[in-house]
């Protein structure tokens, strides 16, 4: 059953890329939402055609979609829409975006699909089914150490002076092979999926950011939880998704980062 809902949500992935592709060839039109956090007709355009596809498909279901064009009804299913993953990067002519989509049923997240329509790559997971890149079984990496990983992150495009997510880049860069800042928390987790990262984390992501990424960490064999070690709950304030080895010990370093004072200048 899960894959009949993935099989609709790729599909309807695929018709948003080619909007944003044809909004990426095209002057921009931005407007802004708070002090850095802009929305574009391809944000608008997008979400218009993901929530009308699945109002037509799933009439009964709800829909929380980014920019609002989602619909609230009595239903076990929920999806969670974010048809623009990146907009920073997509304004800047700054090829790294994604198109993402999932659905709970109950709470428990069963479809998602990421797509990024610059490469092609399509990412989908149905729970108890994998996760695939472009129809391929895909499985989170095989690094045992922080040391050897490569890891990512993601700042918020609202409040960044209250997130003390600089004191974790700081720190996880000099611990790592490197911290990538890619810009589009959704591909973030699809490439934990792939094995290209080790980790991922952020603070403040919101569920449409999450719900497909997740899905695919999940069902890629990797594990997903709040920074602190308890259990990830869509929109909650925390997220670390890995490929489960390096999880604990990414866990104890967030703890002592977070045992210091965040106004404090950087420790040497
Ligand atoms: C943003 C991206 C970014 C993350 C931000 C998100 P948007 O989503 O996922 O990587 O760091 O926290 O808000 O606004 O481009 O859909
Ligand atoms: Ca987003
Ligand atoms: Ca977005």
């Amino acid at each position: 059953m899960p894959s009949t809902y993935l099989s609709a949500a790729v599909e309807i992935a695929r018709e948003a890329g080619k909007i944003l592709l044809e909004e990426y060839a095209r002057p921009l039109n931005i407007t802004y939402k708070g002090d850095v956090d802009l929305v574009t007709q391809a944000d608008r355009r997008s979400e218009e055609l993901i929530v009308s596809r699945l109002k037509e498909l799933f009439p009964q279901h709800t829909i929380l979609a980014e920019e609002g064009g989602g619909q609230s009804m009595h239903s076990r299913f929920s999806w969670y829409v974010d048809p623009l993953d990146g907009t920073t990067n997509f304004a800047h002519g700054y090829p790294c975006f994604s198109v993402s989509i999932a659905l709970a049923d109950a709470g428990t997240l069963i479809a998602g699909v990421v797509f990024n329509p610059l490469s092609g790559e399509l990412f989908a997971a149905a729970r108890g089914e994998g996760a695939t890149l472009n129809g391929k079984p895909i499985r989170v990496s095989k690094v045992l150490e922080l040391a050897k990983s490569l890891v990512c992150t993601g700042f918020p495009t609202h409040k960044r002076q209250a997130n003390p997510n600089i004191h974790y880049y700081w720190d996880f860069t000099l611990r790592s092979h490197g911290v990538r800042r890619d810009g589009s928390a959704a591909l973030d987790l699809a490439f934990v999926a792939a094995g290209r990262f080790e980790g991922f984390w952020e603070f403040g992501l919101k569920p449409w950011d999450t719900a497909a990424g997740v899905l695919l960490v999940e069902e890629a064999g990797g594990r997903v939880s709040s920074l602190d070690g308890q259990p990830y709950d869509l929109g909650g304030p925390s997220l670390l998704a890995t490929n489960g080895l390096v999880h604990e010990e990414m866990l104890r370093v967030a703890a002592e980062i977070a045992q210091r004072d965040p106004s404090a200048p950087f420790p040497r």
